[in-house]
């Protein structure tokens, strides 16, 4: 396999359910990374350009779903599955979609814009009250 321009790590991190912090995986990054590679290797990217890896915590959590760009250096955050089109399609044109990328603020919980919020799982049908 050739080595690629880019490797994506998608942060894949599952926390307990109901930790405050919540995680990347409670997210929705277990499915945005299998959307993200779909993505790419339909755009014929995936093979020389860019490879989408799984990650454990990139200490961002705030931010997450969380996706570290190297060798660029930057970081994609709050990222949803709506997004995944416009990620491959900006690596495809050689740019890069802004208003995901994380500012240096939220690289600190303290000043980082809010998260998203963690879904709550649903109640099993039948289940306990
Ligand atoms: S859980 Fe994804 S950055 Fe920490």
């Amino acid at each position: 396999m050739p080595q690629r321009k880019r490797y994506l790590f998608v942060c894949v991190n599952r926390r307990p359910d109901g930790t405050p912090k919540g995680s990347c995986a409670q997210r929705g990054a277990v499915e945005i990374h299998a959307a993200l590679k779909s993505e790419l290797q339909a755009r014929g990217l995936a093979k020389t350009e860019v490879r989408a890896c799984t990650s454990s915590c990139l200490d961002v959590c705030w931010a997450g779903p969380a996706i570290a760009v190297e060798p660029d250096g930057y970081f994609y955050g709050r990222v949803t599955m709506e997004d995944v089109p416009a990620i491959a399609e900006a690596f495809a044109n050689g740019t890069r979609v802004e208003r995901l990328v994380l500012p240096s603020n939220d690289f600190d919980e303290k000043t980082s814009a809010p998260p998203l919020p963690v879904p709550q799982p649903k109640p099993v049908e039948g289940g306990e009250p």
